[in-house]
């Protein structure tokens, strides 16, 4: 077996995150220099020291999870989620059930409920926001983001849901109070079902294609018939006819 299977093995009895499912090439390349700066000289020596030391583990997680996010990303097509997705969801139900997947710090569920403020009073606003890494959660939560994080946020909504605290933008507590996190493993955990809109960017670069077919199917099974998965700008679905889903507009898609 070699040093990198016995790491995967490792990994998956302490954390229950199956490494496997992740891009080989890509991982290996961010653990092993990750490793060496700590000065390990293997993936096995790694592996005995992370099941030691706590802060250790949260650095491996912090390294295996990337984190990058920002409000209204590839701002175009947030602006079709308004003018367009929004209100054709809208059209058949008042009360939309909405899940952003490996939502990170927080900018995309944030970013859901401003732009869906357009059409829906924040009382009636709900959104699930999941991730697999409880550190980004919390940051989430805490909702107070640098400057650069807001680049493509629109000056009116600015205005209207931030407040400035030194260099920093908190999120205010009303759209705070629209989003609900939680902990979720796409690659383990069970998906709720009935969703009018599933949000899941920049997340499914990392993974095999076998875990892709696996997330798309299961993304499918928990959409309504009608509902819509929005996918980021370099993901789109190679075969969307395969999971029930037709396309609805660029990184779109509307399961049948
Ligand atoms: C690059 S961020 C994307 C954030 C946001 N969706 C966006 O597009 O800006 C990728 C996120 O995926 C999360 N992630 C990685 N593997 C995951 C898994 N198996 N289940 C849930 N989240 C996962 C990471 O923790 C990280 O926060």
């Amino acid at each position: 077996m070699s040093d990198y299977v016995q790491f995967i093995n490792g990994i998956k009895r302490k954390t229950g995150i199956d490494l496997a499912l992740y891009k080989e090439a890509q991982m290996k390349r961010r653990l092993t220099s990750l490793y060496e700066k700590k000065g390990f000289g293997n993936f096995v020596d790694f592996l005995s020291a992370l099941e030691k030391d706590r802060d250790l583990m949260n650095e491996f997680l912090d390294r295996m999870t990337i984190n990058v996010s920002e409000f209204y990303r590839n701002g175009k097509r947030w602006e079709v989620l308004q003018n367009k997705i929004f209100p054709l969801l809208l059209q058949s139900n008042k009360r939309l059930k909405i899940w952003s997947a490996a939502c990170s710090t927080g900018e995309e569920p944030y970013s859901l409920a401003m732009v869906l403020s357009h059409h829906l009073p924040l009382s009636q606003i709900n959104i699930l926001a999941t991730d697999l890494d409880e550190n980004v959660l919390q940051k989430a939560k805490l909702g107070l983001y640098p400057e650069r994080s807001l680049a493509e946020v629109p000056k009116p909504i600015q205005a209207k849901y931030f407040n400035q605290e030194e260099q920093f933008y908190k999120v205010k507590d009303e759209i705070k109070r629209t989003v609900t996190f939680k902990k979720h493993n796409l690659l383990k955990d069970n998906y709720e079902s009935n969703f009018d809109l599933i949000v899941c960017r920049n997340v499914m670069i990392y993974f095999t294609e076998e875990a892709k077919d696996q997330i798309y199917a299961n993304f499918s099974k928990s959409l309504r018939s009608g509902g819509i998965l929005f996918v980021g700008s370099t993901e789109q679905i190679f075969n969307p006819a395969r999971y029930d889903f037709e396309v609805e507009d660029t990184f779109f898609y509307r399961k049948k």
